[in-house]
């Protein structure tokens, strides 16, 4: 068992940062009697010193210098917790630098400027450890880098945002408004700073971005990433759903297909009511991994807040210890072993869609849509336009497509087209509707 305390140093000390200084002083007993590790937190970066921090932590581990953090020899693994991808940067950075381990939640920066750093933890034998950067408690990166390792990844089915998820349990359960429901959200500690990245889909595709880099072994380019949130779900959408025996979901789809590209889109979808994804409900996560030979597994677990993002962390912080410790040479982080890889053209995707069109309530107005849908060879399995029981004779209506299978460029084109016609009044809304088999 060894003894040597090893100091840790966090930068940011907001929701997960007080979580996971709450962690160590519950479990660092049990966690070194399991491992042999003894960590102490010794410096801590914040922005402003005069807010209200948690009793018990003493004042003087407190700086608004990050780099005092960094370069403090008494600091041997930097945890980076304040979120973004400017100032988080340059911290992971001249930790990498000075060959001191890092430990980070932070999937933006990883997804957006993940080559430079992993890059600079190569060379500076300084390893990056992420299990918090995607779906909070739920140990998935680890899963990923080595339970995965003997496997071709097949396919993803994520549900990656917490915040996205609660309000949608939220609108469907509470019948609750997005707004008052995103409120709770971030009360419950489940947002990001910036909750626009939460509910525009791009926390969930971060996550998703540095999955599909540990499957399939190159750096992703965000840009050729399919990003859409839950900002234009009614509650319309959601009652839908349920009648065709659906659930509405922000999922993550990662798929390798047989010319070796790779599917990689995060949109809101409608799953089968019947599959277990629908069930995760509020701010729990799921990851569906199918591999060609472990098969299908199932990450379950809560995917945002406190605890479970600290219990992450720590684990992270422990691992990086014990790498210390033994001196071991862990450069897990991610080590890319292709060069290139191919995203596919969202274009060229293909699945059943529901469709939500807002029109002026005029005769012909399904014909016409339809007819242009007849027109580009798009199958209609179901059209419906939901009366509004307190406005029955309303000038605006919503009216429903749920469409055949088609290449999602078909369908982009043609309602490009059908966007023009003077009865429909704003951009449709399109969900997919996912088999998951
Ligand atoms: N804001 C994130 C979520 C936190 O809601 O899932 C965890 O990354």
């Amino acid at each position: 068992m060894m003894n040597n305390t090893l100091g840790i140093g966090l930068a940011g000390f907001g929701t997960v940062g007080t979580g996971v200084w709450e962690t160590l002083e519950k479990n660092l007993n049990l966690i070194s009697q399991r491992t042999g590790v003894q960590v102490e937190i010794r410096r801590i970066a914040v922005k402003d010193l005069s807010k209200s921090r948690l009793k018990g932590v003493p004042s003087d581990r407190f700086t608004t210098e990050w780099l005092e953090v960094v370069n403090d020899p008494k600091v041997d693994i930097v945890v980076e917790l304040i979120g973004g991808t400017s100032t988080a940067y340059d911290i992971v950075a001249a930790a990498l630098r000075s060959g001191k381990p890092v430990v980070t939640g932070n999937k933006a920066l990883l997804a957006e400027r993940g080559q430079a750093l992993f890059k600079l933890s190569h060379e500076h034998h300084a390893a990056i450890h992420f299990e918090a950067a995607v779906a909070g408690g739920i140990p998935i990166i680890k899963a990923m880098q080595e339970s995965f390792v003997g496997n071709n990844i097949e396919c993803i089915n994520g549900i990656i945002n917490g915040t996205s998820n609660y309000i949608l349990q939220r609108m469907t359960e509470a019948g609750l408004g997005y707004e008052e429901a995103l409120g709770e959200a971030q009360q419950l500690g489940y947002a990001e700073a910036d909750p626009t990245l939460d509910v525009n889909g791009w926390d969930a595709a971060h996550k998703a971005i540095l999955l599909a880099s540990l499957a399939y072994g190159f750096t992703i380019d965000p840009e050729k990433v399919y990003v859409r949130g839950i900002e234009r779900v009614r509650g319309t959408d959601i009652e839908f759903a349920k009648r065709l025996g659906y659930v509405v979901k922000l999922l993550c789809v990662v798929r390798e297909h047989t010319d070796g590209t790779i599917e990689l889109r995060t949109q809101p979808s409608f799953i089968p009511g019947s599959h277990v994804l629908s069930s995760v409900h509020g701010v729990f996560n799921a990851v569906a991994v199918k591999g060609d030979i472990a098969g299908e597994s199932l990450f379950y677990g809560r995917g945002a807040g406190k605890e479970p993002t600290a219990s992450s962390v720590v684990a992270d912080i422990v691992e990086a210890a014990h790498t210390i410790n033994t001196q071991g040479t862990n450069h897990r982080g991610f080590l890319p072993y292709k060069t290139e890889g191919v995203i596919m053209a969202i274009e060229d995707t293909s699945t059943p869609y529901y469709v939500r069109f807002d029109v002026t309530d005029e005769p012909g107005v399904i014909a016409k849509i339809a007819a242009e849908l007849a027109e580009a060879g798009i199958g209609i399995s179901g059209t419906h336009s939901p009366v509004n029981p307190d406005n029955p004779d309303a000038d605006f209506v919503d009216m429903v497509f749920q469409l055949h299978t088609c290449r999602f460029g078909l369908l982009k084109d043609t309602l490009k087209k059908i966007e023009t016609f003077s009865c429909v009044n704003s951009r449709p809304v399109v969900f997919r509707i996912e088999s998951l088999s």
